[in-house]
């Protein structure tokens, strides 16, 4: 898709009408995918910021992320594989970057697989920095975390 589509996206917070789609989005793209309860909990934590973004009624991807007093973590982030290469994750991290800036967090954390270079080289747009590695972190296959931080002071 060009970057024209995304004047139609619309960005709300998550539904539980959404997770249906979001666990389709979610199966195809993780090996060790969320389970529905996992998403599900996100909804109704007092911590938790959720994010769906949807082109027309189709929902085109998603984030997870919680603000625990001045950190926030970035705990789950697809986009459908129709949609990628569009720019819809850049808009949803943006998005959450700027609520954890109102929310007064001063860095936040994510991991993500070595492996994943698609992904680093996003949060490297973004400015989030290696901060180290967590051994054997990621299951189905073994694999190290990288573990990224954005200083937002
Ligand atoms: C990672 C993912 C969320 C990116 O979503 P997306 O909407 O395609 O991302 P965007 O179009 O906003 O691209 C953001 C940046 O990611 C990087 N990127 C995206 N697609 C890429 C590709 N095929 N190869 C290399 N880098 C890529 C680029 O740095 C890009 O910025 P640029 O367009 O300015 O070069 C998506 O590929 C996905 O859902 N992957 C599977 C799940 C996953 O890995 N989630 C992240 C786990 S932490």
């Amino acid at each position: 898709m060009g970057e024209k589509d995304l004047s139609e996206m619309v960005i709300n917070d998550m539904k539980v009408e959404d997770l249906p789609e979001i666990l389709a989005i979610e199966n195809a793209s993780f090996e060790t995918p969320w389970s529905e309860t996992l998403f599900y909990n996100e909804l109704f934590k007092a911590v938790s910021v959720t994010r769906v973004a949807r082109i027309g009624r189709r929902v085109a991807g998603y984030l997870c992320a919680n603000i625990i007093i001045d950190e926030g973590h970035i705990l789950n982030l697809a986009v459908h594989p129709d949609f990628r290469g569009g720019g819809i994750a850049s808009r949803l991290i943006e998005e959450i970057i700027s609520v954890m800036r109102a929310g007064s967090c001063r860095s936040v954390f994510l991991e993500v697989r070595v492996s994943n270079e698609t992904a680093r080289k996003m949060y490297e747009k973004f400015g989030f920095a290696l901060l180290g590695t967590r051994k054997a972190y990621y299951l189905s296959p073994v694999e190290d975390a990288v573990v990224m931080v954005l200083r937002l002071t």
